[in-house]
């Protein structure tokens, strides 16, 4: 996820685009970049660091003067965040500029194809396969060689492009990406998101997937991918610039929430090539995946959680046995570690102390250790001896939801990969997790445009002292993380409760209205969390299941039943946690919370 700017028109474009990325940055800050055609040739400067960094070094955009540019604030996916992977890229003769949100899944098939045409790369990102497909396809025509590379190249993309020979336009492309343009009194404006140009108009056009944009100062064209000229209509926004930069969302932790059918998807789909499960950058051969004969996961906080559910996961389908720690403990507890030990290590943030610091007692003990990290150069990305990337994007709230998301379905693949390397899962049900797999975004969409049902069933425990959460097996892991939601935002008092440990003690607390939150989604033990459900009920507690549709027993048991579609149950975690972050979202709303930034966390956590 990275943010995408471009002007054309009467004023000065650096300074323009310096203020869009601006608004734009919360998409992606690793680095920054921009090109200006000059009235000779295309200029570039790109910076490493937050986009202050770029403004300092172009004084304020003053050392690229032109009326025609584009510009980029990165979120590394392809390659650590350097000044040469900083966007815009050129093709060679330096006459084409690019500058791309997405991640193209076949650039290595694309780069090896230039390369064997004589093409040289200078960086290490996929983006960089576009300028010179572009260059290759170029023969005087921009829409032309544009449409050509469409066809060619998979995966997501939003694109900005100027070409030295056409200096009075500017393309914008779109596929699963965003991608807005918009014309103001004195040029014309490409954007990742509307906050960059809401200060120039109001009226934009929402590109679609497949279509192009050709952008001159008095006027912006619209086509097909295959070149045919189209209508489209203008959309008048309403937002202020503040609630503009959430997207029109209320906070930064909904617009998240919404985010994760994109998330789940983007950290799925490049990876499932023909029907195999191909992690690029993991690097891990198959006798390595062998020999491997016991996994310790480590990680804080909803990090945590995740590893707590892969347990089951790496462990049923896998057969390796896995123990999971926390971080801070896991360092201290001098565990045993032999050299056929991987240790994984789960991060959002790739700089979480506790994690950080076991990922280095880990190495120094001599045995291979992973990285499942979302922000790319980060220290645990670059410390690890192997690295899995998940493709969350920047992540704003502190209450982590799309980054939870992506590590659980990173671990999926993960695993699924494991148990086939190592014989336990035949080609067949391989193909059929990986279909479950897929449509795991569809259905979380799905959870999520239900929130008005979830809000007002939340609304009834605004006034709760204590909610208690309920599970078995991954059922628990589950409970454990919709906990945590709940506590961190709300500041109600929360427990999560493996549900047959329930009567060596909790079951003390429950009195009459006590709300609990039982989830069952796994049939080996529905019989047996329903006979917890009916003993807590019989001492007054207020009961919520979140269960699995066509399981009609919960509904004669439980107060109030959530369904959540069917999926392997390896899964359902990925759907369970849905209604539960809506539940904890819309208490602390009720209450008045500051939900995106709750009393005494961080985001990061870079201390002991
Ligand atoms: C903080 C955040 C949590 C996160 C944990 C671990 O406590 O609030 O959302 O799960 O740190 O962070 P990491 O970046 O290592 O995933």
């Amino acid at each position: 996820m990275c943010g995408i700017v471009g002007y054309i028109g009467k004023k000065q474009a650096a300074p323009i685009l310096l203020d869009g990325l601006a608004k734009l940055e919360y998409r992606g800050y690793d680095s920054a970049g921009m090109a200006v055609y000059n009235g000779e040739k295309i200029q570039m400067a790109k910076a490493t660091g937050r986009l202050k960094v770029l403004s300092e070094m172009t004084y304020e955009g003053e050392t690229l003067p032109g009326t025609v540019g584009i510009g980029h604030t990165r979120w590394a996916t392809h390659g650590a965040p350097t000044d040469s992977n900083a966007h815009p890229h050129f093709n060679e003769t330096e006459t084409i500029a690019v500058v791309h949100n997405g991640i193209i899944e076949n650039y290595m098939k694309l780069k090896k194809k230039l390369e064997d045409k004589g093409y040289q790369f200078s960086s290490e990102t996929d983006t960089e396969v576009v300028a010179h497909l572009l260059d290759y396809y170029y023969k005087g025509d921009p829409l032309e060689a544009i449409t050509k590379i469409m066809h060619r190249v998979e995966g997501s993309y939003a694109l900005g492009i100027i070409f030295a020979e056409h200096p009075d336009v500017i393309y914008a492309v779109r596929k699963d990406s965003p991608l807005i343009v918009g014309r103001s009194g004195e040029g014309s404006l490409i954007a990742s998101d509307v906050p960059a140009v809401l200060k120039y108009t109001r009226n934009v056009y929402f590109i679609e997937n497949e279509e192009i944009a050709r952008l001159s100062t008095e006027a912006i064209v619209f086509f097909n991918v295959d070149g045919e000229s189209i209508e489209k209509e203008s959309k008048q926004i309403e937002w202020d610039i503040h609630a503009a930069e959430k997207g029109g969302y209320e906070h930064f932790m909904l617009k998240e929430m919404n985010e994760q059918p994109a998330t789940v998807r983007d950290t799925i789909s490049p990876r499932i090539k023909d029907g195999e499960i191909v992690i690029e950058e993991l690097g891990m051969g198959d006798e390595e995946i062998r020999q491997i004969d016991k996994i310790h996961i480590v990680a804080c906080g909803s990090a945590y959680h995740t590893g707590f559910t892969s347990k089951y996961v790496f462990e049923g389908l896998a057969r390796i046995p896995v123990e999971v720690d926390l971080a801070s403990e896991f360092r201290y507890r001098n565990p045993i570690l032999n050299k056929n030990t991987l240790v994984i290590i789960i991060s959002q943030s790739g700089e979480t102390a506790d994690s950080l610091a076991a990922l280095r007692m880990a190495k120094e003990c001599g045995v291979t250790t992973l990285g499942i990290v979302n922000v790319v150069g980060s220290s645990i990305a670059r410390e690890a001896d192997k690295v899995m990337y998940t493709w969350a994007g920047p992540e704003i709230a502190v209450a982590t939801t799309k980054a939870y998301s992506a590590q659980l379905v990173a671990q999926y693949l993960l695993a699924i990969l494991f148990a086939k390397v190592r014989g336990k899962i035949d080609a067949e049900q391989v193909s059929t997790m990986l279909h479950d797999l897929k449509k795991l975004p569809d259905q979380i969409e799905l959870l999520l445009s239900h929130k008005e049902r979830i809000q007002k069933f939340a609304n009834r425990f605004i006034a709760a002292r204590d909610v208690f959460f309920l599970g078995r097996g991954i059922d628990y892991a589950i409970s454990m993380e919709g906990s945590l939601k709940l506590k961190e935002i709300s500041y109600i008092h929360s427990e999560a409760y493996a549900a047959g440990e329930l009567k060596h003690g909790t079951i003390s607390l429950i009195e009459e209205g006590t709300p609990v939150i039982a989830v069952a989604t796994q049939n080996e033990i529905l019989k047996k969390t329903i006979s917890n459900v009916v003993e807590v009920r019989s001492r007054g507690a207020f009961v919520m299941a979140v269960t699995t549709e066509g399981t009609a027993e919960m509904e004669k048991t439980a107060d109030y039943v959530v369904y959540i579609p069917q999926t392997n149950a390896y899964f359902s975690n990925s759907l369970a946690i849905i209604p539960l972050q809506l539940f904890s979202y819309y208490v602390a709303v009720g209450k008045g919370c500051d939900v995106d930034k709750p009393r005494n966390l961080a985001k990061s956590v870079t201390v002991e």
